[in-house]
């Protein structure tokens, strides 16, 4: 029997659209609750160091009105330790954060940081907020996890979306499936995400051991043209249908 797959949705492009302008439209917390409605399992806001997008005041507000659960994503340090431990999402994830990078652009290195990240999770672990690490599909990488008790994992998929030929997406489609499975059976809830479009989540969300997608950029994409809620159950009618669910 098929495990059950979730579709966690990143609004931080709705910001980034009202960033532009400096005005206070489209509103992130509103696409948020519509996501929600439309069947969203979650809504992840990344509070970025240099505030390109998301506000504090927008992940203040979703976090009291979110009906499933805010993923809050985060670089480890101090400054976003502290935010995250005032407004107890349900999830954190630790991801690297370069200012000059248009977005994410690696998996976090936690293999030379151990003692480090491990201060951020045991932290997270007392006030009962899951820590995920947001990682490239590597077994070293994933063994770090594991040893400073993070419970959950995020792949990065993005290497597996900018690919431009079916044997290089084969190649990295493997990596991600043996990094999932390997991480699985050691214990850690393993979600994945990153550039994953209508046109490539089917393969990923055929993955057993993959437990929650988080989508953004291709979501908000699609949203402007048909709307978030047709956007949003179209994504997730796809990753059913892929897990034969
Ligand atoms: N997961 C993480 C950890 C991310 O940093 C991002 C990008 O903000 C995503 C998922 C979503 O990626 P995309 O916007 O390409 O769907």
């Amino acid at each position: 029997m098929s495990q059950p797959i979730y579709l966690g949705v990143n609004v931080d492009h709705i910001a980034t659209v009202r960033q532009a302008r400096g005005v206070s439209y489209p509103c992130p917390v509103h696409a948020a609750l519509a996501a929600e409605m439309a069947g969203a399992d979650g809504i992840t806001m990344h509070l970025r160091e240099d505030r390109r997008h998301i506000q504090d005041h927008d992940v203040e507000r979703f976090a009291e009105l979110a009906q499933t659960k805010l993923n809050f994503e985060m670089a480890a340090t101090k400054e976003m330790l502290a935010i995250a431990l005032r407004l107890k999402p349900a999830d954190v994830c630790i991801v690297p954060e370069k200012r000059e990078e248009l977005t994410t652009e690696g998996g976090l290195d936690v293999a030379s940081q151990k003692k480090r990240l491990e201060e951020y999770v045991n932290q997270f672990n007392d006030a009962g907020i899951h820590t995920s690490m947001f990682i490239d599909p590597d077994k070293e990488q994933i063994d770090a996890c594991v040893a400073i008790g993070a419970p959950v994992i995020e792949l990065h998929t993005g290497a597996y979306a900018e690919c431009k030929s079916d044997k290089e997406r084969t190649i990295e489609l493997t990596k991600i499936s043996e990094a999932a499975a390997y991480a699985h059976s050691a214990g850690l809830v393993v979600n994945a995400g990153h550039g994953l479009t209508r046109g490539n989540v089917e393969a990923i969300a055929a993955i057993d051991a993959v437990n929650e997608l988080n989508i953004g950029h291709s979501l908000m994409a699609d949203a402007m043209f048909k709307g978030i809620d047709c956007a949003v159950r179209d994504m997730k009618q796809l990753m059913l249908q892929a897990r034969s669910l």
